[in-house]
């Protein structure tokens, strides 16, 4: 039997650049390579693309660049003009230039399939303004926020805690890992969270905290015919969870596969998953992360369509418990990705 060829890609020019690397190797790991033939796309920090002998180097050196040549649906070497011919394209990347729609469209353009969300769905979702906007015209809440653009005055502190109250979060739109988060309660606070949020983006959002516990659904599937795990639950181990909390080896967060909730409640938030997933236009995967508030309102936090792979994310624990494998799970991945493509 003739293998499937798959450009797995990594890395990436984001902040998580280290959290794609740890997903790819568990990912490269776990594919059956009896069924799939995996080619190792590194996309080091400034962009760069490459073909990797294997992933055991630390140092992730390779003389071969990979070009994509548009419309044909390959890749060529340099310097030796050697083509690629992947049959799907499995992007295990975060951010910005991977996660964002970006990469997705050039796949588009390159006429090769790719795991997960399309070009509009994955930058919609990266947008966490673009999220709420389209979700509060279908119905759906989100905490109630402000934009801030950083060509705009700095924001007042006195009428914010009037609007949304105390604490609030400040974060950029387009971020990921809580990479330029920030929990604030004073004057001082927001001046540098502000300050902190647009070192990673223009447009950032200043959001009423929640008080509450933090969930989370995986969804797997093209829609119509997508399906939602049980309900995970975070709880952070610090003042929220930030990247240490998420990353670090002395963090103590958990993460709870089976989140305590009654039978009616769990019923709600994996419905509100599966339709915010159709309402973004989402095929393959996506994460989605709630809030329930301590007043028992759900609101919808985030959408990530390229969630964490390592050891300890979410993702494909949520599947586990549902009785996929983790490789059972890339090889759906890639199957939905082949069986249903952009033409
Ligand atoms: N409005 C909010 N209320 C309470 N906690 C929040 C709020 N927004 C963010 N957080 C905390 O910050 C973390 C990171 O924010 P999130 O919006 O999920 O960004 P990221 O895309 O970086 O994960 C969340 O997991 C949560 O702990
Ligand atoms: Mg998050």
């Amino acid at each position: 039997m003739n293998r499937t060829t798959v450009l797995l890609l990594f890395g990436g020019e984001s902040s998580e650049h280290d959290i794609s690397l740890s997903s790819a190797r568990n990912v490269y790991a776990a594919i059956d390579d009896s069924k799939y033939e995996v080619n190792l796309g590194y996309i080091d920090r400034s962009g760069n693309w490459w073909l990797l002998e294997s992933l055991d180097d630390e140092s992730l050196q390779s003389t071969l660049q990979i070009i994509p040549v548009l419309g044909s649906g390959v890749f060529v070497t340099l310097p030796h003009g050697q083509t690629l011919k992947p049959d799907v394209i499995l992007p295990i990347l975060h951010g910005k230039n991977g996660e964002d729609g970006s990469v997705q469209g050039l796949a588009q353009l390159l006429h090769i399939p790719i795991v997960g969300c399309d070009m509009f769905s994955s930058s919609i979702s990266m947008d966490k303004v673009a999220t709420k906007q389209i979700l509060d015209a279908n119905d759906i809440r989100t905490a109630p926020y402000v934009v801030h653009r950083s060509y705009e005055a700095q924001p007042d502190f006195s009428r914010l805690s009037v609007q949304l109250g105390v604490p609030m979060f400040v974060k950029p739109s387009r971020s990921g890992s809580s990479v330029g988060v920030s929990k604030v309660h004073s004057e001082q606070e927001l001046v540098e969270a502000v300050s902190l949020a647009h070192a990673h983006d223009d447009t950032i959002l200043i959001e009423r905290g929640i008080a509450g516990r933090e969930l989370e659904v995986a969804v797997l599937g093209n829609p119509p015919h997508h399906k939602t795990s049980g309900v995970g639950e975070i709880k952070p181990g610090d003042a929220f969870y930030s990247y240490d909390d998420k990353y670090a080896s002395d963090s103590t967060s958990q993460a709870i596969i089976s989140a305590d909730l009654d039978e009616s409640t769990k019923q709600k938030i994996k419905h509100e998953a599966a339709k915010i997933y159709a309402i973004l236009g989402c095929k393959g995967l996506a994460r989605i992360d709630f809030f329930l508030a301590d007043d028992d309102t759900l609101y919808l936090n985030e959408v990530n369509t390229l969630p964490g792979f390592t050891n300890i994310s979410m993702y494909p624990k949520l599947w586990r418990a549902e009785g996929i494998s983790y490789s059972q799970l890339i090889d759906t991945l890639i199957q939905l990705a082949i069986s249903d493509t952009i033409e």
